[in-house]
Formats: structure tokens, C-alpha cells, sequence
């Protein structure tokens, strides 16, 4: 084989995992304009609407703890397809957004009122970390662990969260591994701990 035949071998080898990599960035394509719910017979411009953020936007009421109010397809149907969603997060003074992952998207965070500390960690446990005043934006990548904290105790933030998914997804550490039932025993040796440690853990999940 001539050089440049390789080359053009190599090239096409290259761009067919490139073209593979982006169909794979986001939810799989749909085949129709977007995807309306079976049983439902005729829809409008309010199909398309979500009036879900109204009240929060406006502050009213402000939530006691932590709170996350989604805007997926769940939520808001006409999102089935479209592989964006949202998510409006409410931290009274001091509280936090646990860690957690969004299996299937990653998170572009803008704060809109308030501070926020927040992080993530990577795949080699190296922890990125910084404060967002209002306006910043922050992008947590795609299956990493990370976290929000509202580190003024007297002010409340808000911020709202893009994902590239119509269903990102959350995985709450705390309550993966502690308000399950993963065995005692494998989470003592997990965490090189006693068991009467693990049920201490648990016990905060009781409900
Ligand atoms: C623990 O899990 C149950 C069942 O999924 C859930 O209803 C409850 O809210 C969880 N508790 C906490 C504190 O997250």
C-alpha cells in the first residue's frame, strides 16, 4: 500500500470513531419531529409549555431545606426526544445539594441568586472545587461525582441546571449506599469501619 492510500485508510479509520463518538454524546435520535404521548389526540403550543418554574423563579415559597424541582421528560412530556431538560435548585442558607452523579448527562449550573460552593471529582479522585457568585456558570461532566453548597448561612441561592438529557438521571451517594439495602457487612468492609458504624449511617434514613 502507497503512503497515501495509508493515510486516507487512516483518516476514514479516524472519522468513523469520531462520527460514532457524537451520535453517542447525547439521547439516542428520533425518527419524527418530536414525540407526542400515545392517547393523546391533538396538541398545541401548550404541549410544548412548561409553566412548572413560575412560582420559584418569583421566590415564593422559599423551600425549608434543600430542594430540586425538575423540568424532564417526566415532568414535561414534550421533552421525550429532545436530549435537554432542566432542573431549578433552592438552598435556603447552609444547606446542600449531597453528592450525586446525573448518569446520563452532564450538568451546565447557573447560579441566579446567591453563592454557591460547588465540586466535582474525577475519575483519579482529583477534586475540582469553586465559589459562583450570581451569574457564573459551572459545568459538572457527564457521570462525575459532584456537589452544591450554599456556604452563607443567612442568604438563599438558586440556581438552574441544564442537562443534555430529557432524562439525566441522579444517583444520590448517600442514599445509594446507606438507605438501600446493600448488606451491613459489605459496606463495613467497604468503608473499613464496624457494622454498628454503617447502622448509625442508615439510621438517618429512617423513615
Ligand atoms: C429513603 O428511600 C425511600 C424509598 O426510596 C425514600 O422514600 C426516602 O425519601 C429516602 N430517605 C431519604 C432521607 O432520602
Amino acid at each position: 500500500m502507497s503512503s497515501t492510500t495509508l493515510k486516507v485508510l487512516f483518516t476514514l479509520i479516524i472519522s468513523a470513531f469520531a462520527t460514532v463518538k457524537i451520535t453517542m454524546a447525547g439521547d439516542p435520535n428520533i425518527l419524527t419531529d418530536f414525540v407526542v404521548p400515545q392517547g393523546l389526540s391533538s396538541i398545541d403550543g401548550s404541549f410544548f409549555t412548561h409553566t412548572g418554574f413560575r412560582a420559584l423563579l418569583l421566590g415564593n415559597p422559599q423551600p425549608k431545606a434543600f430542594k430540586v424541582t425538575k423540568a424532564s421528560m417526566v415532568e414535561f412530556p414534550a421533552l421525550n426526544g429532545q436530549s435537554v431538560s432542566y432542573a431549578a435548585l433552592q438552598f435556603p442558607g447552609g444547606s446542600v445539594n449531597p453528592p450525586h452523579t446525573h448518569p446520563r448527562s452532564a450538568e451546565l449550573l447557573l447560579v441566579g441568586q446567591g453563592s454557591l460552593q460547588v465540586g466535582f471529582v474525577d475519575t483519579t479522585n482529583k477534586l475540582y472545587t469553586q465559589k459562583l457568585q450570581e451569574g457564573d456558570m459551572f459545568i459538572f461532566p457527564k457521570g462525575l461525582v459532584h456537589f452544591q453548597y450554599n456556604a452563607d448561612p443567612k442568604k438563599a441561592a438558586l440556581a438552574i441546571s441544564a442537562f443534555g438529557s430529557a432524562n439525566a438521571g441522579t444517583v444520590s451517594i448517600p442514599g445509594t449506599l446507606f438507605n438501600t439495602s446493600i448488606d451491613d457487612n459489605v459496606l463495613a468492609l467497604a468503608f473499613k469501619t464496624k457494622v454498628a458504624t454503617i447502622q448509625t449511617l442508615k439510621k438517618s434514613f429512617a423513615y
